[in-house]
């Protein structure tokens, strides 16, 4: 890629809407915090933590980050993760972010929910006051888990209320469909929350159908899988429903064999609302600015394209009006700026 076309994806503000705070782990901070709890883990050293980042589908990979997981104990520990995301972020001029977590990867293991929400959230304030960053936090149900589990995490998360925007469903998808978990989204709607679940990573294009008419979703993680369903597409487009499509993830969980084979340019000739996230950058080989690069390389997008996507994640995210214009204003002038 020629150098000032990289430059152009650095310097432009950008949303992330699809990232797990657990996934922002890297290894170094995850073997600082795994001495300083005194937690053994499977890894002896850095490298071998890095070795075992190699991936043949999505359970290869949730094995191992359930894994790394297992160190995090104290509300530092959840601070200093979510803090060394922010200082990532804000060197790729991110300027806001919507962040799932996983309470019963924590609390499962006997960490309180308080502590994990409130290790993230001070990390967040503090990234508003010192950069400017707004953000949301969206709590995930882990679905290879009952959805009785589930609606046990829904009933703790209501005494967090003021700092939880949304709920979303995560993990092994095959196996795991949307529909399991109808009642506790729609108890989760009823408080209040926002809705939004991964589908159609791996899992096929009914499964997205559930999330749309089951789960009530405002917003769609990954949808990939989209693409085998024209009907569903139309469906998408004329709901305007944003999806917050992650290409190195789909690159290093298979389920794309090349970049260059990836739907991504497929789905917006297709007038859905397709957004670049990092999903789960610590183990994927790269954060935002990484995936856009990749993607941008691979499968040749040009200025507008790259501003279309930018625009998409302001437009999607769970924002007041003021703050979504303030964003877009922002990147219409650095367009204006830098278009050529
Ligand atoms: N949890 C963390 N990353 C995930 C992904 N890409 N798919 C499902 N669950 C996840
Ligand atoms: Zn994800």
């Amino acid at each position: 890629m020629n150098s000032t076309l990289k430059s152009f994806i650095e310097g432009m503000p950008k949303a992330e809407l699809h990232l797990h705070i657990e996934g922002s782990f890297e290894p170094e901070l995850m073997f600082a915090i795994a001495q300083r709890n005194q937690v053994k883990t499977k890894f002896d050293s850095v490298e071998a933590v890095k070795e075992a980042y190699q991936f043949n589908n999505l359970q290869d990979f949730l094995d191992i980050y359930y894994e790394g997981a297992r160190v995090l104990l104290t509300e530092q520990d959840f601070f200093d993760l979510t803090w060394a995301y922010v200082e990532r972020i804000h060197a790729q001029n991110v300027i806001h972010t919507e962040i799932f977590f996983d309470p019963q990867t924590h609390t499962d293991r006997g960490v309180d929910f308080g502590v994990v929400i409130s290790g993230i959230s001070r990390a967040l304030a503090q990234a508003e006051q010192k950069y400017g960053i707004t953000s949301r936090i969206i709590m995930c149900f882990l679905r290879h888990l009952d959805e009785s589990e589930a609606e046990k995490t829904l009933a703790q998360a209501l005494a967090y209320k003021d700092r939880i925007y949304g709920v979303g469903l995560d993990s092994s998808e095959l196996g795991h469909p949307p529909s399991k978990f109808k009642n506790v989204f729609a108890k989760a709607i009823e408080e209040g929350f926002v809705t939004v679940a991964h589908a159609g990573e791996e899992g096929p294009a009914e499964y997205i159908w559930e999330a749309l008419d089951l789960l009530h979703i405002s917003r769609l993680d990954h949808g990939n899988r989209s693409k085998d369903d024209p009907k569903l597409m139309a469906r998408l487009a004329a709901e305007k429903m944003a999806l917050t499509v992650c290409p190195l993830s789909n690159l290093k969980l298979c389920v794309v064999d090349d970049l260059k084979a990836h739907p991504l340019r497929f789905l917006m000739e297709n007038n859905l609302k397709v957004t670049i996230n990092s999903d789960d950058p610590a183990y994927f080989g790269g954060y935002m600015n990484e995936n856009y690069i990749a993607i941008t390389e691979a499968l040749e997008l040009n200025r507008t394209e790259l501003k279309q996507l930018a625009q998409n994640a302001f437009e999607a995210c769970f924002v007041d009006e003021g703050r979504k214009r303030e964003m877009l204003a922002q990147l219409e002038a650095y367009f204006a700026e830098n278009a050529f």
